[in-house]
């Protein structure tokens, strides 16, 4: 019932699944194959300084991968808003989604590229976490980002073995991280 022209899609499998703060007519729980979630995307302006840069997530093309998250059917004039804003180092591009009943379309997706300025790329799971316990930003705590990303995860019932084995490290690291995520959520 809507006009194909008038809306499309939006993947979201980063801070968009647990914070959208744009507006949507809806949201579903997605998939997308052939990506990887990774925490390779260094952040000195968001989520750490460039003393203490932080980590977040990006997508990785890599076979057989999938990565699911939240889709959200936006308009365009919220596209235009999001493409200035999420500019900084980031593609747009078009890729198959499928929800969860199988139904395909295609979504849209932001990934910071391996050749963008801010790209650090891989480290180990104990290492990236270690990184995140030790960076804040203007948006706040890196800890506060990977909790709320690991529990919007859950929420989901999504298997994410990169993201929930940097939580366990930083737990480890930093048990009150926990506590301070929550309270923030409260
Ligand atoms: C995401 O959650 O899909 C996302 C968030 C910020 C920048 C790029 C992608």
């Amino acid at each position: 019932h809507f006009d194909d022209h008038a809306s499309v899609w939006l993947f979201g499998y980063g801070s968009i699944i647990f914070k959208a703060d744009f507006p949507y007519l809806e949201r579903r729980p997605a998939h997308i194959r052939g990506w990887a979630r990774r925490f390779w995307q260094g952040s000195h302006d968001h989520r750490g300084t460039p003393e203490a840069p932080g980590r977040v997530v990006t997508l990785i093309a890599q076979e057989g991968a999938v990565c699911a998250g939240m889709a959200y059917l936006i308009t365009p004039e919220v596209f235009a808003h999001l493409d200035h804003r999420e500019k900084n180092g980031y593609l747009r591009l078009a890729t198959p989604m499928f929800f969860e009943d199988g139904q395909q379309t295609e979504g849209l997706i932001y990934i910071a590229a391996e050749d963008n300025q801010a790209f650090v790329g891989p480290a180990s799971e104990s290492d990236i976490a270690r990184q995140i316990a030790h960076a804040v930003g203007p948006s706040g705590r890196n800890s506060e980002y990977l909790l709320k990303l690991a529990q919007a995860l859950r929420d989901l019932e999504v298997d994410d073995d990169h993201v929930f084995a940097i939580e366990r490290h930083l737990l480890q690291l930093d048990p009150q991280a926990a506590m301070l995520s929550s309270a923030r959520r409260a």
